[in-house]
């Protein structure tokens, strides 16, 4: 049975100052945000409300262990609602943050040892074009002690409602735009083929790949600081209908891939997924060519605009070295002998995602992929 499902309630502002003048905060809220984002648009505010600054527990992306750091401080406050500002690292948290306190360690959570209650309300606003966690009810947190990153999935996680604001990507740099919204163009691409992909998915899926492209375009066109206002709404529309999509259908190899190098190399999450994006497709493409992978090449030829007889898929790599130059895995830090354990983690750890796969991989088929990129 296909079922589909968008659980926040979503709500689109341009600027920042109208979202302020539409928000009652009272002292019964918590403000989850990085410095940087608070000093910009929160603090002239000069709120009554409670605020948790991402830095002072660490940095990089969540792991359980800086949630752990985090709950210490936040179940003093006794907050009512939970408003997070930011990228898919702080959305993230902040699920964990609107449950019910339990005696259980993020990695309980994590590791599905412990019950999920929501409690809290919860606001999520995002500050990149990527995760879509905003409509996802999923979080992601690193397992140091496993090398490699867990996500924990239940309704439980919904946020209540999700506000887009474009001009929040009006600061960000480059490196973080094109990375973040490279992991949106693998959410729509993974959940498009997808084997619980249906119609609904399908939309949403399609749509991002067209803005996405569409906004790379003109961007490779041009000087980022001249066009990123003009493009910001589509990516951050982009990076929602991605979350929507993946959300209901879910993501496969290439986040599993991109999850050990993510942990223990600690490489930025969209930019994981970026190193292993055309490994993937084209295992994929040499296993089943035709069916669904055909309608995907159909649209990237589309949006692309390639020529009679141009290959979209040598064209897509093309535009993605563009963005993000190539880069072997070995100058992460990767070693040889990673090659083979990263392959018994993906396996070992990531069947959640493996089973969305567009054509199974075997254990062999992902060391080869690891290889080949290293
Ligand atoms: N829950 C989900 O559905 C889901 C989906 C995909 C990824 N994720 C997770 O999300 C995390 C990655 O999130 P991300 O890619 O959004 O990056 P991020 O949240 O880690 O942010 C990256 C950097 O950008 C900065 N930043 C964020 N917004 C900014 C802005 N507007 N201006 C200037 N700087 C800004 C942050 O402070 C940080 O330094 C990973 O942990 C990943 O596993 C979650
Ligand atoms: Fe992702």
């Amino acid at each position: 049975m296909n079922s589909f499902q968008i659980k926040p309630v979503i709500q689109y502002v341009a600027t920042f100052s109208e979202f302020a003048a539409l928000m009652d905060f009272t002292p019964e809220d918590c403000l989850f945000t990085p410095r940087y984002l608070y000093e910009t648009w929160l603090k002239p505010l000069n709120l009554p409300s409670h605020i948790l600054l991402f830095e002072d527990y660490g940095n990089g992306e969540p792991t359980d262990e800086m949630i752990d750091r985090i709950l210490l401080d936040f179940n003093k406050l006794n907050c009512q609602r939970v408003i997070a500002i930011g990228g898919g690292s702080i959305l993230d948290i902040a699920k964990i943050l609107a449950l019910k306190p339990t005696k259980s360690t993020a990695l309980d959570l994590f590791t599905g040892k412990a019950e999920l209650i929501k409690e809290k309300q919860l606001i999520l606003i995002p500050t990149t074009c990527g995760t879509g966690s905003e409509v996802t009810r999923i979080s992601i947190a690193g397992i140091p002690s496993k090398n490699t990153k867990k996500g924990l999935v239940a309704d439980a996680l919904f946020a209540d409602t999700a506000i887009l604001i474009p001009e929040l990507l009006y600061g960000l740099p480059r490196h973080i735009m094109i990375t973040s919204s490279l992991d949106a163009l693998t959410h729509a691409m993974e959940s498009f083929v997808s084997p619980k992909a249906h119609a609904y998915s399908e939309m949403f899926s399609i749509e991002a790949i067209r803005l996405l492209l569409k906004s790379y375009k003109t961007l490779l066109a041009s000087d980022y600081d001249s066009v990123i206002q003009d493009i910001a709404a589509d990516l951050m529309r982009a990076s929602n209908y991605a979350g929507i999509a993946f959300g209901n259908v879910g993501v496969g190899a290439v986040h599993a891939l991109a999850y050990p190098l993510g942990e223990k190399y600690h490489v930025a999450h969209g930019e994981a997924c970026a190193r292993f994006f055309s490994g993937v497709f084209q295992a994929y493409r040499s296993k089943v060519a035709g069916g669904k992978m055909q309608f995907l090449t159909d649209v990237l030829t589309e949006a692309l605009d390639c020529s009679a007889g141009q290959d979209a898929w040598a064209v897509m790599d093309e535009l993605l070295k563009q963005l993000l130059p190539s880069k072997p895995l070995r100058e992460y830090g990767m070693t040889e002998t990673d090659i083979e354990s990263f392959a018994d983690s993906v396996v070992n750890e990531q069947q959640r995602l493996l089973v969305n796969n567009y054509s199974p991989l075997s254990r062999d088929e992902i060391r080869d992929i690891f290889k080949k990129l290293w």
